[in-house]
């Protein structure tokens, strides 16, 4: 692993950039970060509430930092760097998982992992092969042209982490609805209520199936069976869990099968190069892992001041994590802004790195590489079914991907 202090060149920071901004294209980062792609591996960026916070934007200090552990992803700490207005008027900051630090963190990390591992993912790959190609047959039969972010990019890790968790897929209208509100909604209220209906939500699943004397077979009914029952999880804990793995689970994924889906179309030459080499997909999945970075910003709070090539990120500092920008230093990848599904791309910051490194990674690869693979081999003229450039994508403030996706073939 890089030590901070092997760190070299230029850490000096540019002008502070505000943060977040719109993509200019739905791709690549946006241009008004173009000035931070100079070298340096931090930056300043300036918040929506006026407050600087340090935008880390080199690929080999950015590992180095999400592997610190005097960064914390705690939000109920004071003063911890909120991005959104939105996000900062919601009361209840708790998260399980993603905002928790050791050793609480790896207390629930741990009864997560064997759920997660890629057996586990492997074990699902038929299953989810079912899935993308009933949604499939279920277009080709009602015939072009279709809108694939409702027929398909949505339903498919949705119906997959449904299965997975052990929550009813019928309620799904619900679920989806309230993740859109939790991550997008057009207000603080409407972000805190959405919240707080899914903790009711799955409050109430979690009780039902705690009444059950037979365990089902998701992960819920696993946790509920055993460390919730056996006193090493509280049912708030549990809740919370369950919020995280079913908004993670399903939203992420769907933006990546829409913008990949967009990505691959605006790029004909690669999509012909996968199509006559499907062994090329598990690469491809990474590479547009790297180049879309849809994950656009993790957060941290510095707990101890940390030197790093000459800089001092103070104690109480936030700290910000430019993954599209990351994700295209010159010193890690050559020509970082085109798309090659030869280079290695792996080492990408696009599930984050280090102890929160993305928990669902190995079964998003394996739902990538399956829906992307069948959608463009079952559909060998899918072509976008509107002008490129008048395709809505969404805003910079949350998880990037395409809001509509009109698809003919
Ligand atoms: C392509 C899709 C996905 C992307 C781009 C993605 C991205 C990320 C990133 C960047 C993080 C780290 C956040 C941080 O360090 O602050 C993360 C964490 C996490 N992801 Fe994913 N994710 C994806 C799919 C999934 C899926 C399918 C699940 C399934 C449940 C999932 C569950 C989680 C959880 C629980 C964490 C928190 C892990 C921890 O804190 O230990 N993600 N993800």
């Amino acid at each position: 692993m890089t030590e901070l202090t092997d760190i070299t060149g230029p850490a000096t920071p540019a002008e502070p950039v505000a943060f977040p901004q719109d993509r200019t294209c739905p791709y690549h980062p946006p241009t008004a970060y173009d000035p931070l792609r100079d070298g340096r591996a931090l930056a300043r960026a300036t918040l929506f509430d006026g407050r600087e916070v340090w935008m880390v934007t080199g690929h080999s200090t950015a590992r180095a930092l999400l592997a610190d552990p005097r960064l914390s992803s705690d939000r109920t700490r004071p003063g911890f760097p909120v991005p959104i207005a939105r996000f900062a008027a919601v009361r209840d900051r708790r998260l399980a998982l993603l905002g928790v630090d050791d050793p609480l963190h790896h207390t629930q990390r741990r009864m997560m992992v064997p759920s997660f591992t890629l057996k586990r993912a492997t074990e699902l790959r038929p299953t989810i092969r079912r899935i993308v190609d009933g949604l499939l047959d279920a277009m080709i039969e009602k015939g072009p042209p279709a809108e694939l972010v409702s027929a398909f990019a949505l339903p498919v890790p949705s119906m997959v982490i449904c299965g997975l968790l052990g929550v009813p897929y019928a309620d799904h209208e619900f679920f989806e609805a309230q993740s859109r509100r939790l991550l997008r909604g057009p207000s603080a209220a409407d972000t805190q209520d959405a919240r707080e209906r899914l903790e009711a939500y799955l409050g109430d699943l979690v009780d039902l199936k705690a009444r059950q004397a037979e365990p089902g077979d998701g992960v819920l009914d696993d946790l509920v069976h055993h460390p919730y029952r056996e006193g090493a999880l509280d049912r708030d804990e549990l809740v919370s869990l369950a919020v995280i793995l079913l908004v993670a689970g399903h939203e992420t994924t769907a933006n990546m099968i829409s913008l990949g889906t967009y990505t691959l179309l605006q790029h004909p030459e690669r999509l012909a190069e996968l199509r006559a080499d499907p062994a090329l997909l598990p690469a491809a999945v990474e590479e547009l892992m790297r180049m879309l970075s849809i994950a656009d910003g993790l957060l941290r709070m510095a707990l101890e001041d940390i030197e790093i090539g000459g800089t001092t990120i103070r104690a109480g500092d936030g700290v910000l994590f430019a993954t599209s920008v990351i994700n295209r230093d010159t010193a890690r990848y050559d020509d970082p802004d085109s798309l090659d599904f030869h280079r290695s791309a792996r080492h990408h910051v696009a599930f984050g790195f280090g102890i929160h490194q993305c928990l669902g990674q190995n079964l998003a690869r394996a739902e990538l590489e399956i829906a992307l693979g069948a959608l463009i081999a079952r559909l060998p003229g899918l072509r976008l079914a509107a002008p490129a450039e008048e395709i809505p994508f969404k805003p910079g403030d949350t998880i990037q991907g395409m809001l509509e996706l009109p698809v003919t073939w």
